[in-house]
């Protein structure tokens, strides 16, 4: 499954990153408006912070965390999202490389980060481990993911009505789903899985590795993206997208 994530970055890293810029698109709204803003308050003050980035993508959150007056690193197992990093964020120092082997000193960051990566990784007990061994004392691992409830949510038509419903959320796997134009802004389409987990095995992935849940928050859109996503945000608003955990190493 990791190469086969691995090349579907590698093949829509470009047109991942053009959508991510592209300030009407999709992406941008899920991304920019309603994950990110999410995540970036867990994070907090990260002024003189030593941040690692886990699966830093095309390293926007690697800029604005630098902006920030952070000292950040990145890691990507994509070749191609790495190249872009590099050009996003050059202050920055990137490597290609997994997540699950990661190539940092013992106790080397305050802060640990990772947006919308995890859910790539069927055991995440690999992941943990090697992040609770980078971070120093006391440091913060904050990430986020898809909600578990939302990716088990199917629509339904009910007498001219659509309902959504909750099936299936305790049957743990893979789900596959095809990223098309209107995501990647290109013609060609293709296959990213995410593993899907309930929150009870989240929560004893992270009690088990020797972490502490701080903060939990559910994505919301910022308010400002009312006007140019109108529709998105309504969709939103009241739906929980992504989901943003703050623990830290005991
Ligand atoms: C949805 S993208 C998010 C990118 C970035 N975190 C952001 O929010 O802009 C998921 C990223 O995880 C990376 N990834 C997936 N599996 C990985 C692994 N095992 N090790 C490192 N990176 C991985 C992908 O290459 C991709 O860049």
């Amino acid at each position: 499954m990791k190469q086969n994530i691995k090349d579907a970055y590698n093949k829509l890293g470009h047109e991942y990153y053009k959508a991510r810029k592209y300030k009407k698109g999709i992406s941008h709204f899920y991304n920019e408006c309603l994950e990110m803003p999410t995540t970036l308050r867990l994070l907090g003050n990260v002024k003189s912070k030593k941040i690692l980035d886990v699966g830093c993508g095309p390293g926007i959150y690697a800029r604005i965390l630098s902006e920030n007056g952070a000292k950040v690193k990145g890691i990507d197992i994509s070749k191609r999202l790495i190249e872009i990093a590099n050009k996003e964020a050059p202050e920055s120092e990137f490597t290609i490389g997994n997540a699950e082997e990661l190539p940092y000193k013992d106790k080397e960051f305050d802060i640990v980060m990772s947006a919308l990566m995890l859910g790539h990784i069927e055991d995440w007990n690999k992941i943990f481990s090697e992040i609770k061994r980078v971070l120093k004392h006391k440091g913060i691992f904050v990430f986020s993911i898809n909600n578990p409830i939302v990716l088990k949510t199917v629509k339904r038509n009910w007498f001219f009505k659509t309902f959504d419903e909750i099936t299936d959320y305790f049957n743990e796997g893979w789900i596959h789903s095809k990223w098309s134009g209107e995501i990647t802004g290109q013609k060609t389409s293709t296959v990213v899985s995410e593993h899907h987990k309930t929150y009870g095995t989240i929560v004893r992935v992270i009690l088990n590795n020797g972490f502490e849940i701080l903060d939990y928050e559910d994505s919301k859109p910022i308010l400002s993206s009312k006007k140019n996503y109108p529709k998105q945000y309504i969709k939103t608003i009241n739906r929980p997208n992504f989901c943003t955990w703050k623990v830290q190493k005991k």
